[in-house]
């Protein structure tokens, strides 16, 4: 009868129904399994050793490099936003600062060292982590230290790398975030923290899936760290390589990470869900690298999409991803959007 063709069409629609979970605004919210708060942002900062410097950075929309008496007045209105911490990068300029060895990586009044000291005396309550590399201060920008033949000598970049860790360290960094991805150097610098007694106060964060590729052009425009021969594609991971991924987050877990990073984010939101499989007890970070970021000012510009909208959807997909810790150049942006 036609009651029961009613009945049955009705009980077959039943599971077809969604629309009612997600009609209100709080309840889309709640359709989330992590929601974005400020106490996930890590602000990148460039640190130059021009102490009154601000220099715009052409490919990096909205971002400066800046000298150490500025980083008080910058960073003094996104406190006051709620900022709870920082990443950063040191920039050397001064000519005749670089050389093979990165030497200037650890000077102790290089602009890392004393960013850490002013940072802590003025905003006691910011986690600082310092980015742990050579690049940025090698005469030939690769990440390490180099044999003659313009290879990666893994044993010198490791021994120096994980001095260059312990001296952030040692200044006040809560938290040191080696970015070469040389083999080894997080059991590297555990050990030192360790031998130090200081392993119980800092985190070692690994960028443990770092994959080389083209979305990090802005940042060597902005930390001058371009290499002058060659490319990173010997020591960062091959953008197809997700097994390799797996297995290098496994490496730094057992080597004592804290954290684990995967970099870029977008482009890699399965490596994010691996590493939140792997990793499961630990917090998992990701990094909108500054190609991202361009790219999505870039987009916003030429009238593809709103800038903020797709700053909160690409965020959202890391979140969704596993990440539970998200560095961005956004973060002033979201620190504003997220109380509005
Ligand atoms: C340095 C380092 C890089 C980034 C973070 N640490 C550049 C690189 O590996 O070439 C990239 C960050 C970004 O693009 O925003 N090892
Ligand atoms: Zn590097």
């Amino acid at each position: 009868t036609s009651t029961q063709a009613t009945s049955v069409s009705i009980a077959g629609d039943i599971s077809s129904q969604l629309h009612a979970g997600y009609h209100h605004p709080l309840s889309r919210t709640w359709q989330a399994e992590r929601q974005l708060t400020k106490a996930m942002l890590i602000y990148p900062l460039f640190i130059t050793d021009n102490a009154d410097e601000v220099t715009p950075i052409p490919s990096l929309p909205n971002q400066n490099r800046i000298g150490l008496n500025k980083i008080v007045p910058m960073l003094t209105p996104l406190v006051e936003h709620g900022l709870r911490s920082v990443i950063l990068f040191g920039v050397p300029l001064a000519p005749g600062v670089k050389d093979p060895l990165g030497i200037a990586a650890d000077e102790p009044q290089g602009p890392v060292i004393q960013a850490i000291q002013v940072i802590r005396r003025a905003f006691p309550q910011i986690f600082i982590v310092a980015d742990v590399c050579l690049c940025e201060y090698t005469s030939h920008g690769h990440c390490g230290i180099l044999n003659d033949d313009g290879s990666m000598n893994n044993a010198m970049s490791v021994e120096r790398i994980s001095d260059v860790a312990l001296a952030y360290a040692k200044a006040g960094a809560h938290c040191v975030a080696p970015s070469d991805m040389n083999d080894g150097r997080i059991r590297a610098i555990k050990l030192k923290l360790i031998e130090e007694g200081i392993s119980h106060r800092v985190n070692l964060m690994s960028y443990a899936a770092k994959f080389s590729g083209c979305l990090y052009g802005p940042f060597r425009d902005a930390a001058g760290s371009c290499p002058s021969f060659g490319d990173r594609k010997c020591y960062q991971l091959p953008p197809g390589g997700r097994g390799l991924a797996r297995r290098a987050i496994r490496r730094d877990i057992d080597e004592g990470a804290d954290i684990i990073m995967v970099k870029p984010a977008s482009s890699y939101l399965d490596i994010i869900s691996d590493a939140k499989e792997i990793a499961k007890d630990m917090p998992v970070a990701a990094y909108q690298v500054s190609g991202e970021y361009a790219m999505i000012h870039a987009g916003a510009k030429a009238g593809v999409f709103d800038l903020k909208t797709m700053a909160f959807e690409s965020t959202e997909g890391i979140l969704r991803a596993g990440a539970g810790i998200v560095v961005s150049y956004f973060t002033p942006d979201f620190l504003q959007w997220l109380d509005s």
